[in-house]
């Protein structure tokens, strides 16, 4: 029997426009995905207190359709490939993470659950190789996603990513959040779409997500200088840009100005928008109660470890 748990993670800078290549700034946080793994006599798939992306809990076992239990399907397969064996194991998955709310809960799940499994199969694996698979997984199920969501859970806490071109660790100290939910989600793939069609039909669109890799690209020295400041009003700026390419909502609006009005450095949704969460920089006891008077749920979070065994 092994034991794995994942981190989620916010953007602080870049989202969508990573789907287009430019940079992304991410931090795992400390809110995590478990997953539990046994060698059986046949696969199985049970959560515990969660409802992982697409997958409906019903008395504390998944059920769904087939392409519902994809990300957790898949990612036992990946592992038992890469373990070279065709043993069946049992996982159970627990998750502290909101589904589907810009947290990346997806990503969580599987890289946990790759390691868990890995490591039950007798073939553990370095934190690069899980991102790697992750993300094969999330491209299978999803049909389209960026390394960013992957890649953070499994190394933890901040790092910045280039698709096809680099993807490293930033040092993370001084980085604390608060994170509000407005107990809603939005479907990422209509919300990658959207922007899609918003960029093919304005010009001014495609501008926005090049500026939005200056602002990634500004925000990164400013992480590696420990500038928080800086971070702040790149924050602030990025999330004026995702409100232009249309994936603000009411609710997510509201939370970003009562971070700011608490005292936050800064304040952005976080992930596809259209709901879910934001992430405010500088996770002050204001600036929770600022926050938590506005949503359906705050809470503090700090850069987190990623994947590792329980
Ligand atoms: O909401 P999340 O955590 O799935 O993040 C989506 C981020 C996007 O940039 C919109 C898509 C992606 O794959 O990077």
């Amino acid at each position: 029997m092994t034991r794995s748990s994942a981190p989620a993670k916010v953007f602080l800078f870049g989202e969508h426009a990573v789907v287009y290549g430019e940079p992304a700034v991410l931090c795992a946080v400390d809110r995590r995905v478990t997953v539990h793994a046994e060698e059986a006599e046949e696969d199985a798939i049970h959560a515990e207190d969660l409802s992982v992306t697409g997958v409906t809990e019903r008395g504390g076992a998944l059920t769904g359709e087939a392409d519902e239990l994809g990300y957790v399907r898949k990612a036992v397969e990946k592992a038992r490939e890469e373990a070279g064996t065709e043993a069946a194991v049992e996982v159970t998955i627990s998750s502290e993470v909101p589904v589907g709310a810009g947290l990346g809960s997806s990503a969580a799940v599987v890289v946990a659950a790759i390691d868990a499994v890995s490591r039950e199969l007798g073939a553990p694996l370095e934190a690069e190789r899980v991102a790697e698979l992750g993300y094969e997984v999330e491209l299978s199920v999803q049909g389209s996603a960026s390394p960013s969501d992957t890649y953070a859970s499994a190394t933890g806490g901040a790092v910045y990513v280039e698709p096809d071109v680099e993807m490293r660790s930033l040092d993370s100290s001084g980085l604390s959040f608060v994170v509000g939910y407005d107990g809603g989600s939005a479907p990422t793939g209509e919300m990658v779409e959207g922007v899609r069609r918003l960029t093919e039909r304005n010009l001014v669109a495609s501008g926005v997500v090049e500026l939005i890799g200056e602002v990634t690209r500004s925000g990164v020295g400013a992480v590696e200088e420990n500038d928080l400041d800086m971070v702040g009003e790149l924050m602030n700026l990025n999330h004026g840009l995702l409100e232009a390419l249309g994936v603000g909502s009411t609710s997510l609006a509201r939370m970003v100005w009562a971070a700011r009005e608490a005292g936050a450095r800064g304040a952005k949704l976080t992930g596809a928008g259209g709901g879910g969460c934001i992430v405010a920089l500088g996770g002050g006891p204001e600036v929770l109660a600022g926050v938590e008077a506005v949503a359906e749920e705050a809470f503090r979070v700090e850069a987190a470890e990623g994947v590792r065994q329980e």
